[in-house]
């Protein structure tokens, strides 16, 4: 039996989000189309006799301890299935905390993955329900690709994407707590989650970038940019570099913007780089996550 596997854990976009309306749990009802992209963070996941252990690299820090959601998954995973008695996992991360990119989520995600391989539970259908009591966005990145996302975003519909699209992603110095984002909105931003069916519709019929980006709406946006004066000005130094259309993500900081075709997403990265942005080049993939076996045809 194989006793560690190598997982690539993908970042995620919101093609929009819309806000429904507050819960009686505390969490708002949501609509949005995630979307999961090329951008990922690379974990190494083995079995371990007891306990968690846990090493973090890469281009950003992240918590070292039980407070980081990949041991929580770990011990999730523990608790539900008796096994396995520990985890043992490397985590190299490339997207940054705080930006509305789910890589926190992902990297639940893959490490109940990666575990499932390891101790032959995969497809486990309770994988679904620890992904889901860990985090509101987790489960999506179970599906990968573009999903239709209600509740509180654990409730989850793959939708059919025609096509792939061609992104740059960029983030100011500061990030955005989510539990803020959802304190800073009002009664002017909820809506009734229709717009996330024509966003649904011009994915399956393949629209062009720029059909797209018109339907792409962010309920967050309003008054996390009235916090973040920055997050406007990056959205508009991305059109005026030639991006076909910018939006942030989810509840922010990160900005996506929409690219003719790979050279210009690269090309989009690199100007912002040299302006002093974290920016890369990314494009739209069909997984949430990716196993050893798999990785080389990527
Ligand atoms: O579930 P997750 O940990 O991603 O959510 C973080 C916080 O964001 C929640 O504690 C809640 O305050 C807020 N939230 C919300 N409605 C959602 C998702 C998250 O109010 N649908």
């Amino acid at each position: 039996m194989i006793s560690q596997v190598r997982v690539r854990a993908h970042a995620k976009i919101n093609w929009g989000l819309e806000l429904l309306g507050r819960r009686p749990d505390g969490y708002h009802e949501i609509r949005t189309v995630m979307q999961t992209v090329s951008l990922h963070d690379d974990l190494m996941v083995g079995l371990s006799p007891d306990g968690v252990q846990l090493r973090v690299s890469g281009d950003f820090d992240a918590p070292r301890g039980p407070e980081n959601i990949c041991w929580r998954a770990a011990e999730a995973f523990r608790e539900t299935f008796g096994r396995p008695g520990g985890a043992c996992i490397e985590l190299c991360k490339h997207v940054p905390a705080g930006g509305g990119l789910g890589g926190g989520s992902s990297d639940c995600v893959a490490v109940l993955a990666a575990l499932a391989r390891l101790t032959g539970l995969d497809g486990d259908e309770r994988l679904r329900e620890i992904a889901a009591q860990l985090g509101s966005d987790t489960v999506a990145f179970l599906t990968g690709g573009a999903t239709m996302c209600s509740g509180r975003g654990e409730i989850v519909e793959p939708l059919v994407a025609g096509r792939t699209y061609d992104l740059v992603i960029a983030r100011p110095d500061e990030g955005v707590s989510t539990p803020e984002a959802y304190q800073g909105i009002g009664h002017e931003d909820f809506s009734d989650g229709s717009g996330m069916d024509a966003v649904a519709r011009a994915l399956s019929s393949g629209a062009p970038p720029e059909r797209l980006s018109e339907l792409c709406l962010n309920a967050f946006t309003r008054s996390v940019v009235a916090r973040m004066p920055q997050i406007g000005a990056l959205v508009d130094w991305m059109i005026d570099l030639g991006a076909v259309g910018a939006h942030m993500t989810g509840s922010g900081s990160a900005v996506f913007g929409l690219a003719t075709d790979a050279a210009a997403a690269d090309g989009l990265a690199a100007s912002l780089r040299d302006m002093g942005y974290w920016s890369v080049a990314a494009r739209t993939v069909d997984a949430g996550y990716t196993l050893g076996e798999n990785l080389n045809h990527e």
